[in-house]
């Protein structure tokens, strides 16, 4: 008699640890031990009604925005993982204003450093919507055996070694991808696995949604004003009224994107001349994803993964999704 037939992240990890040069199960170790953390935040998350875990934890985190008690949770949990995987020598959290880094020799020995949002969308974890984990993974630059330095955290985006995310929806994914291609598994809590469910995510090249805080619009620059009300035209040959979509947790914006087809767009207002998101763990994995699965993703005026990173906590205007939809708003910001 047959069972299931399934390939778990671990054994897919396993498998496919030829994808990164000069690897030697070192990343491989890293990644088992980020799915483990996933696996415990899941958990939380889902329980979070339950355990009068909810709310905020009555601190400000380094953006000056309310930290939730889950946020500190996941934060917590997921630096636990990197440290005991002794493959990571420092991270970055949207969480912690400072690099950590650890004093042990294992850990100064890793080759690996991590920058995370350790929970994205985390307004609507009270309102039991969608929430995740986005991750980005480096090879340092500085020699092992020391802490890392402010140039190992400070790469561009097109260093990565490896990016991906967890959404906690109506089940739990992780994506990711070591820049062959991006890859899906779904939790299954029955035998608590990850488990391979979307092989090499190709995202359409049009779509027909667009995502975006259009209660921002008046403070929009001309070009977005201009593609948004295009987006709105009506015009059967393309599409058009395409559908609008905003969840306010970029995660599940960008994840029902990638597999839908659509456009995500937070752009720069006069009051928030960088936009809101944060380069080096929210723009940089999503758009990383978002070129291995065809997508594009842009400041409006360059390459996200081309950015110079001068700052842990910078936050730059971004714009991901399919790339015919991308290079259109493109074309209306040029045209100003
Ligand atoms: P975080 O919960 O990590 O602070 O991120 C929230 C972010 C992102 O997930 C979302 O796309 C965006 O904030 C929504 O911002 P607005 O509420 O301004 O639209
Ligand atoms: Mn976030
Ligand atoms: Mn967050």
């Amino acid at each position: 008699m047959e069972g299931y037939k399934i390939k778990t992240l671990t054994q897919f990890i396993i498998e496919r640890q030829a994808d990164i040069p000069y690897a030697t199960g070192e990343f491989t170790r890293l990644l088992y031990h980020i799915g483990v953390a996933a696996k415990v935040i899941n958990k939380k998350v889902n329980k979070a009604g339950l355990v009068d875990i909810l709310g905020a934890a009555g601190d400000i985190n380094v953006q000056g925005e309310e930290q939730k008690k889950l946020d500190l949770f996941a934060n917590w949990q997921l630096l636990q993982a990197l440290k005991n995987s002794g493959e990571c020598c420092g991270a970055a959290s949207e969480e912690d204003q400072e690099v950590i880094t650890w004093d042990d020799d294992l850990t100064q020995d890793g080759n690996y450093i991590f920058c995370m949002d350790p929970l994205d969308g985390s307004s609507n974890i009270d309102v039991n919507v969608s929430v995740g984990t986005i991750f980005s993974i480096y090879k340092r630059v500085s020699p092992r055996g020391e802490k890392p330095t402010m140039e190992d955290f400070l790469q561009e985006g097109s260093k990565q070694v490896a990016a991906g995310y967890i959404i906690y929806g109506s089940s739990t994914m992780l994506v990711y991808t070591t820049g062959k291609g991006v890859y899906g598994f779904t939790l299954d809590p029955s035998i608590g696995e990850f488990c391979l469910s979307n092989y090499n995510i190709i995202t359409p090249l049009d779509g027909s949604y667009y995502s975006v805080n259009e209660g921002n619009f008046e403070h929009f620059p001309q070009g977005h004003k201009d593609y948004i009300n295009y987006c709105k035209q009506i015009d059967k040959s393309t599409n058009r009224p395409y559908s609008a979509r905003y969840i306010g947790s970029l995660v599940a914006d960008f994840h029902r994107n990638l597999l839908k087809g659509g456009i995500f767009i937070y752009p720069q207002t006069a009051s928030a001349p960088n936009g809101k998101l944060r380069l080096i763990y929210e723009c940089n994995p999503i758009a990383f994803l978002a070129e291995q699965a065809g997508g594009k993703a842009i400041d409006g005026k360059q390459r996200i993964l081309d950015i110079q990173p001068l700052s842990l906590h910078q936050r730059v205007p971004f714009i991901v999704g399919s790339k015919n939809m991308v290079e259109k708003l493109e074309d209306f910001l040029d045209s100003q």
